[in-house]
């Protein structure tokens, strides 16, 4: 089989999804898929690669807009090739954080209040003082933490603001809850070990504490069983209410015993350093059996 590593894309997370396609190439087994690296560096790339190269299998290294959004699945779809995740209406779903709460909270998963402003006419710093300092603000549509901003007061409010706009048309803006951040990553409709983080030289896992080696200490987090239940139903829950299929890694933070789920990320980074694989790897699954496994039930 044919397998085309589509990787780079025009979003603010290039460069990560550049990092997860070397990652990918480097383990997919010889042995069975003939292996085609896919750079996108425009959107019209996608279309003219992926037919020059005659590919059976996109396996989808992009990350954000134009990767992770639904876009590329829909164009996939309708050149009839299959491709790797979840599909179209999860992958945009899950990429607008605004939308992918309002569905959660329908479902009965705690997820932080917050505002969502569509531009700098909803510029509203009492409904900011309402929700409660310190905030957090952030592009509605980005991934990898990139224009992610802790906010203490209203006087930093406004250049976060403004930052987050740049990245986005839309910015969200959720209290920022101290507790436990945690990942939960989802194969096949079940949860793999969870992970818990501990950044190195910030309070928040931030991009570099994500990518930097050494910028934080990630590993399997042993809950007590009540509590480790609660956070998988939670990601679970999260995972199906927003229609996903494959794999996916929904992100919480745990505090006060309960999770809440900030986001569930369709096209998990598989860096050498990643989440996914870490925990895929104490579950006994090496990266080359992850893909594997991503292929397989890709093509279910
Ligand atoms: N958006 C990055 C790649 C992640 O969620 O892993
Ligand atoms: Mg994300």
């Amino acid at each position: 089989m044919k397998i085309g590593v589509v990787m780079g894309g025009i979003s603010s997370e290039r460069e990560v999804s550049l990092w997860t396609g070397q990652e990918m190439i480097k383990y997919l087994d010889r042995g069975r898929y003939e292996v085609v690296p896919i750079v996108i560096e425009e959107r019209t790339d996608l279309i003219t690669q992926v037919q020059q190269a005659g590919i059976d299998f996109a396996l989808l290294a992009l990350h954000g807009q134009f990767g992770e959004d639904g876009t590329v699945q829909g164009v996939l779809e309708t050149l009839g090739i299959p491709y790797s995740g979840s599909g179209v209406l999860a992958s945009s779903l899950c990429m607008n954080k605004q939308l992918s709460k309002v569905l959660l909270k329908a479902a009965g998963v705690h997820t932080p209040a917050g505002l969502c402003w569509q531009g700098m006419d909803d510029y509203d710093p009492q409904a900011v003082e309402q929700l409660g300092y310190p905030v957090i603000v952030k592009p509605n549509t980005g991934g990898s933490s990139i224009g992610v901003q802790p906010v203490q007061n209203e006087k930093e409010l406004l250049p976060a603001v403004q930052e987050a706009f740049d990245l986005g048309e839309e910015i969200l803006i959720e209290p920022y809850i101290k507790g436990t951040e945690l990942t939960c990553p989802i194969m096949d409709g079940e949860a793999l070990p969870i992970i818990g983080i501990r950044s190195a030289h910030s309070e928040w896992f931030d991009f570099k504490a994500k990518y930097e080696v050494g910028g934080a200490e990630e590993k399997v987090i042993q809950l007590p069983p009540l509590i480790e239940k609660r956070v998988n139903e939670a990601a679970l829950t999260s995972y199906r209410q927003l229609q996903c299929k494959v794999y996916a890694r929904v992100d919480v933070i745990l505090y006060q015993d309960i999770p809440y789920v900030l986001e569930v990320n369709t096209l998990p980074g598989m860096t050498a350093g990643s989440l996914f694989p870490k925990s895929a790897a104490a579950a006994g699954m090496t990266y080359s059996q992850l893909l594997d496994r991503v292929i397989a039930s890709s093509l279910h």
